[in-house]
């Protein structure tokens, strides 16, 4: 196992055969729209596939790929980081802060891709002909179909197949499960990790296939949902099915506007907020969520590191339109955020570097160091800091619209373990900044 010495990078595969999405004989369906389109709280239609999965399951499927996975991908290292991680053990599903059948991971070419990671959508099944592209019908000839494979193949509640009315036609309709078969009118989901439109190798993790995740490229919106999340609307051996979303508040079940998708510009709040991955480096141990170990009781996200280890929160592609966090906190903004040392460390400043940069570039403004500035108020063990944005100096071409993401690492010459509570952009201070003091 290669461990997770360095942020989680594009980890997954689309359940389905790689190829012939895209059918050819173009022939006209019935579109059966959602109820509402354009309002918050509308419906949208897209699509969803599965990754991951019960290996029992999955052992029906040999000539996909070797086992435990068998070409299904697995869900636990999501490109999210939303998950604890103690060093180089390996990361199990006990270590994943979403419960996985709540999991699911959004195509990278959806609209509302920036900023998805620890968003979450409301799904429901649809029990409608699968769409390939634009109105061309899913094509079963040329896929690798699972049905036809293991079609005794029961799900994890023991129930089986109920199959496909259009398999004569070439085509599929996917039966949700209704009331009667223990089926959910809807789910919400988590996006905890990306389904790349284009795969490239990851050297860390070789058993991974690379090439074009056909379903995440097209026009069709589509989530790639963990096979537990999947096999709450639909058996698993549909692999593929049509389904509504919208947008929620993870918190309220409120729900949010469709585009541009909503980014939290709370970057650390109880919990890594909506909008923003999770990524320790170098960690000897990382906490996503420390329960009442923050600022007033609130939770926090606690690193113990060695010297050159650190925690990386970025909103991905967010320096798009709609977007860009930084800027709308605005030239007179501020980076917040309070920070302590462990209990078991002397009392004091944790000694931290905090950048600003771009993470898609790799592009870095200038630092500064907690030893050197001043906090602006203290609670408890907690110090806080307000770092004006204005005042990182940053590559030409990175104004505050184009920069993502923000990096603490530790500057301390030795181990250290510290907690992050309330990480937040701030369009105005309130307590004055910490380089005034
Ligand atoms: C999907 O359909 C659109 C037209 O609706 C077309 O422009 C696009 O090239 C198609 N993409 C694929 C991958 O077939
Ligand atoms: C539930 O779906 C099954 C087929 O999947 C069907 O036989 C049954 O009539 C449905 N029940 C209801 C209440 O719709
Ligand atoms: C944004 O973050 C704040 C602070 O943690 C939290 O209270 C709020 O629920 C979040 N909003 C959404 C829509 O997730
Ligand atoms: C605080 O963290 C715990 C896990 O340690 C989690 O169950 C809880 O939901 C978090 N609280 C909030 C408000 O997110
Ligand atoms: C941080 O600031 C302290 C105090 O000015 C200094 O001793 C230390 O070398 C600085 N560390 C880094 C990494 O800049
Ligand atoms: C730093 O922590 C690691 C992991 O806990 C430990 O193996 C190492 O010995 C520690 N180094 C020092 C100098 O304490």
């Amino acid at each position: 196992m290669a461990g997770v010495m360095r942020p989680a990078c594009t980890a997954l595969l689309v359940a389905l055969a790689l190829a012939a999405l895209a059918g050819s004989r173009a022939q006209r369906t019935t579109t059966y729209a959602p109820d509402v389109t354009d309002d918050v709280g509308g419906w949208r239609r897209g699509r969803a596939t599965f990754f991951g999965g019960e290996e029992r399951f999955l052992a029906n499927f040999p000539d996909r790929g070797p086992p435990p996975e068998y070409g299904f991908g697995n869900i636990r290292y999501g490109s999210c980081g939303y998950y604890e991680q103690n060093g180089r053990q390996d990361v199990t599903y006990g270590n994943q802060v979403y419960p996985r059948n709540a999991m699911a991971a959004l195509a990278n070419n959806d609209p509302d891709y920036p900023g998805s990671c620890g968003r979450c959508y409301e799904i429901r099944c649809r029990s409608l002909p699968v769409i390939a592209n634009g109105t061309t019908p899913y094509r079963l000839s040329g896929t690798y179909q699972l049905a036809a494979v293991a079609p005794n193949a029961a799900d994890e509640h023991g129930r089986y197949y109920p199959g496909n009315p259009l398999y004569g036609q070439d085509a599929q309709l996917t039966r949700c499960w209704n009331a009667t078969d223990g089926g959910e009118d809807s789910i919400i989901v988590h996006i905890t990790d990306m389904c790349p439109c284009v795969q490239y190798e990851d050297t860390e993790h070789p058993s991974r296939v690379t090439g074009v995740n056909t379903p995440c490229c097209g026009d069709v919106y589509h989530f790639d949902l963990s096979y537990w999340a999947f096999e709450r609307l639909a058996h698993p051996l549909y692999g593929i099915m049509m389904v509504d979303f919208r947008p929620l508040d993870c918190a309220t079940h409120e729900p949010l506007t469709y585009l541009p998708g909503f980014v939290n510009q709370t970057l650390y709040g109880d919990r890594v907020e909506s909008g923003w991955s999770f990524e320790p480096y170098r960690q000897h141990y990382s906490s996503f969520w420390s329960p009442w170990s923050g600022v007033d009781g609130h939770n926090a996200t606690c690193q113990a590191t060695g010297p050159d280890g650190g925690l990386t929160l970025a909103c991905r592609e967010c320096d798009r339109d709609g977007y860009r966090p930084f800027a709308q906190a605005g030239s007179h903004g501020a980076l917040e955020f309070w920070t302590a040392p462990t209990p078991d460390m002397p009392q004091g400043i944790p000694a931290l570097t905090v950048t600003l940069g771009n993470k898609g570039a790799r592009q870095y403004c200038s630092s500064f160091n907690t030893s050197a500035i001043a906090p602006v108020n203290r609670r408890g063990n907690y110090f806080k800091f307000s770092l004006p944005l204005a005042a990182f100096q940053c590559p030409s071409g990175y104004g505050l619209e184009r920069l993502d993401q923000v990096t603490f690492a530790s500057n301390a010459r030795g181990n250290v373990s510290y907690c992050l509570s309330m990480i937040a952009l701030v369009a105005n201070p309130a307590d004055g900044s910490s380089l005034e003091r």
